[in-house]
């Protein structure tokens, strides 16, 4: 099939090439026309896992074509996808801008009968907007195209993105007309061949659905980092209480892990987002409300061992952190919570000297003008001259570190694991101090 994508980010660009790779020829727009020459010069500009020779093969092959303008995605195909961002507004809504003036951009220029598939994570209502918002334009157009919306949010995880839409646990799709629903049922026949992973429904709750998947994983971590902080307080590791709840199948291993909070560009936002739906509708969001409170607990939790270790003087110290990404096998910095704890320890005079294997560009965008902060390139040189080691990050680098050589490098002698990645007995056996989370 022809299709096109609009929005060449984490999602879009993943979804173009996955697309393609199966055959389909597409049209990935992006306004944002650095990107888009990145890519035409075979550049990624995120790190994904596996993308680079998914983008490379197909657009060597023809299937995948970059353009910064919408009227190459409407001449390319009618069966168009609308995957740019929805952040957060200040009041907590989803900022629906992006996905609004794309819609428009489509109306302006739509000349045949289309189906737009909105991929976005939106509100419920959004498919009703973004319909309006392009036959108001047909309409100023005085064309009679029939345009028609279909909601397929996405479930990809950063870090694995083209894996998991290559082999989706399940394909949400929200529809208001059976033409729709075959289409895409058509476009993910490739994806679905062992057993039908396509959920159909109607619009609004496949948009709800989005919302309530994130939320819950959201809220499940912010319970295990809860129980964590008490398990601290009383004695107990939570590592073994994981093990424990986790191997009850009403309970399930996934999503269970402690640790320094949870960030990113989705979890947050759309915590935010649904919060306000319920409040816009006067309903109480106590779960939501509360999965929020903890998490901006806990992303400060590192930095509060630390300073508790000090005595609250920091100044003159130095903290070597491992791991900016807000998870491991991406790039992405949105609300990492190294950022929280870097704010934090430098605030009080320490100079945090950090390294990340992939995220250093996009750390320096957003903490360059902290003074105190050295990026460095590599986990051996953010410990020289470091008091202590903070892991902020579960990249597979840090999983098995020399600890004898951290003993004899870190000055102060103590390791803080955000991510529990350590046994405490081997770290304390080499003569470290260990303070993980929930670890009693
Ligand atoms: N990142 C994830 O892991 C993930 C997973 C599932 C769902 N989502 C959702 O998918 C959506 C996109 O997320 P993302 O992380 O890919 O965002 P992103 O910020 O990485 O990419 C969005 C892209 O859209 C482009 N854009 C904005 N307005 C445009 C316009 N009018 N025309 C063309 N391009 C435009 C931007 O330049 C940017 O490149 C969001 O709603 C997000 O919540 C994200």
């Amino acid at each position: 099939m022809d299709v096109s994508v609009i929005g060449a980010g984490y999602v879009g660009l993943v979804t173009a090439a996955c697309l393609a790779d199966v055959g389909n020829v597409v049209m990935c727009v992006d306004i944002d026309s650095k990107k888009i020459e990145r890519l035409k010069q075979g550049e990624i500009p995120i790190h994904e896992p596996g993308l680079d020779r998914l983008v490379e093969r197909n657009a060597a092959a023809g299937r995948l074509r970059f353009s910064t303008s919408h009227d190459d995605a409407v001449a390319h195909a009618t069966l168009i996808f609308i995957a740019v961002g929805t952040p957060s507004e200040k009041d907590g809504s989803a900022d629906l801008s992006h996905v609004i003036a794309c819609a428009r951009e489509l109306g302006r220029r739509i000349e045949r009968d289309s189906l737009i598939v909105v991929k976005s994570t939106v509100p419920v209502g959004t498919n009703d907007q973004v319909r309006a918002a392009v036959r108001t334009e047909l309409n100023a157009c005085g064309r009679a195209a029939f345009v028609t919306t279909a909601s397929n949010p996405e479930f990809l995880k950063e870090g694995f993105a083209v894996e998991d839409f290559m082999k989706p646990d399940r394909i949400i799709i929200g529809v208001d007309d059976l033409q729709s629903a075959e289409t895409l049922r058509q476009l993910y026949a490739p994806f679905n061949r062992n057993r039908d992973r396509l959920i159909v429904m109607d619009v609004r709750s496949a948009e709800f659905t989005k919302y309530a998947a994130n939320c819950m994983l959201a809220v499940r971590i912010s319970f295990m980092n809860e129980m964590a902080n008490l398990a601290d307080r009383v004695g107990v590791d939570i590592e073994h209480v994981r093990r424990g709840i986790g191997s009850d199948p009403r309970i399930g291993p996934h999503f269970l892990y402690a640790g320094a909070g949870f960030g990113g560009s989705c979890f947050p936002k759309d915590l935010r987002a649904l919060e306000h739906t319920a409040k816009t509708n006067n309903e109480p969001a106590e779960m939501l409300t509360a999965a929020m409170q903890v998490n901006a607990r806990q992303r400060r939790i590192v930095a509060s061992k630390i300073i508790r270790f000090f005595d609250g003087t920091l100044s003159g110290r130095t903290v070597a952190l491992w791991g900016l990404s807000f998870k491991a096998n991406t790039d992405d910095m949105r609300e990492a919570p190294s950022l929280a704890v870097i704010e934090e320890l430098t605030a009080l005079g320490a100079t945090v000297r950090a390294y990340d294997p992939v995220a250093l560009e996009n750390a320096r965008s957003i903490i360059g003008n902290n003074k105190r902060v050295e990026l460095v390139s590599s986990a051996d040189a953010a410990i020289e001259q470091a008091d202590v080691l903070a892991v902020m990050t579960e990249w597979l680098e840090f999983r098995s570190p020399d600890f004898e050589r951290l003993k004899h490098t870190l000055k102060s002698g103590a390791v803080f694991d955000g991510r529990n990645l350590y046994d405490p007995a081997a770290v304390r056996a080499a003569g470290l101090q260990y303070f993980g989370v929930g670890r009693g």
